[in-house]
């Protein structure tokens, strides 16, 4: 017997990243030696402090039940406290704060608490897929493209003028997946006052606002206000801890509500071990700077960036040097999904098409640096031997 799927997943475009993941898989099968610069995943492990508090708290008896589905206080406080070290931002951990089984969920459930069938929301064009699909489309809501530019630093264009002023919501991520962009704390200002003049909820992703170089420092939302606003966080990137499925909401107090309210009727939160690891890593922050654990990893990103910008600019690619995330984004002649292939067949360079990421990402490669520089040298020989054909 076979069911049609509801009509809401029928309207989710087939996942080119699981169409690449099956390519890759039968690569691998025929023995070709791949890199992989797909996944935003790092290959770096959980710092051993880290590793070692959940060791300590899986084996207490006292965390094997279920946690309460908003988060446990002591985590919820260990996010309050982060927001004052780190952005001088005060929070209610009771009201303010929600744990989330990594930030992905919560980004998509945010929509199921506010957004009706048919209203729409303002997504960013390229963007994380999950703002269109899983939170729009699968809420019957409709998502309205929001592109992102190179003319405009993939910055929303004139911003906020182009907006749709009737829409529910907006999706905004800096340090972005997948451009690299960033921005300062003065840019949201008027994101923020068009989103309170419109009564549009802002729901910012601030997944990678640990993973940035040298001085700069990236924004949270709050810094600017908390009306009508969610910040989502994330433990994933900051400390290698993708798998552990860790995240938080910030923000507004009847955001927040809504936001637990649809949760308490699906999860039943993150396992409290993993949540008290997650306190223990984010008290490592003593004040606004990287703790030791998060800069020397973004040492290593960092080397790798410069290996990899180099590299590729010598091949004639014009790419930027971000500031933040660990991603690398260019432009290529024709078609990101020929150039893609193009790389896993000739080379065994796993790299992303640009078009996965939406429309606006068409022409465009994402490059994750989660190899070693050694292996990052070997790939870029591989591809300028196939570039020089
Ligand atoms: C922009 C962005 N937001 C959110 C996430 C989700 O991260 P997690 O669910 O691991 O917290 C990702 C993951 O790649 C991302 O790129």
């Amino acid at each position: 017997m076979s069911f049609q799927f509801a009509n809401r997943v029928n309207k989710i475009p087939p996942y080119l990243f699981a169409e690449i993941e099956e390519k890759v898989r039968v690569k691998k099968a025929q023995g070709v030696d791949i890199i992989d610069f797909g996944i935003g995943d790092p290959d770096l492990p959980t710092p051993a402090p880290i590793v070692e508090e959940l060791r300590k708290h899986v084996l207490d008896p006292e965390n094997h039940n279920y946690p309460s589905s908003a988060g446990e206080p002591e985590t919820r406080q260990a996010v309050a406290d982060f927001y004052k070290k780190r952005f001088d931002v005060d929070i209610d951990p009771r009201g303010q704060v929600c744990i989330l089984l990594g930030s992905k969920e919560g980004l998509a459930n945010i929509a199921r608490a506010f957004v009706n069938p048919g209203e729409k929301v303002l997504c960013p064009d390229p963007a994380y897929p999950v703002y269109a699909q899983g939170a729009t489309t699968l809420c019957d809501a409709v998502p309205v493209r929001v592109p992102l530019s190179p003319e405009h630093n993939f910055q929303i264009e004139d911003s906020p003028g182009i907006l749709d002023r009737t829409a529910k919501m907006l999706y905004l991520n800096y340090p972005n997946n997948p451009t690299g962009a960033c921005v300062s704390k003065e840019y949201l200002i008027g994101l923020y006052q068009w989103c309170v003049q419109t009564q549009t909820v802002m729901v910012y992703d601030n997944a990678y606002s640990e993973l940035t170089f040298g001085d700069y420092s990236a924004p949270s939302i709050l810094e600017v206000g908390d009306e009508g606003v969610i910040e989502f966080g994330s433990l994933s990137k900051t400390f290698n801890m993708t798998g552990y499925r860790l995240g938080y909401a910030v923000g507004d107090a009847n955001l927040i509500t809504g936001l637990k309210k649809v949760k308490s009727q699906i999860d039943s939160g993150a396992p409290k071990f993993v949540q008290k690891a997650a306190a223990f890593a984010l008290e490592q922050y003593k004040g606004r700077e990287q703790p030791k654990m998060v800069r020397d990893n973004m040492r290593i990103f960092e080397e790798r960036r410069d290996i990899m910008v180099r590299g590729l600019r010598s091949m004639g690619f014009k790419v930027d040097l971000p500031k933040g995330t660990f991603y690398l984004w260019f432009r290529v002649d024709g078609s990101s999904m020929r150039f893609a292939d193009r790389m896993l067949n000739e080379a065994g360079v796993v790299v992303t098409p640009g078009v996965g990421f939406g429309q606006g990402g068409e022409g465009f490669i994402r490059m994750a640096l989660t190899q070693s520089s050694a292996r990052i040298e070997e790939a870029l020989g591989r591809m300028e031997k196939v570039l020089r054909k």
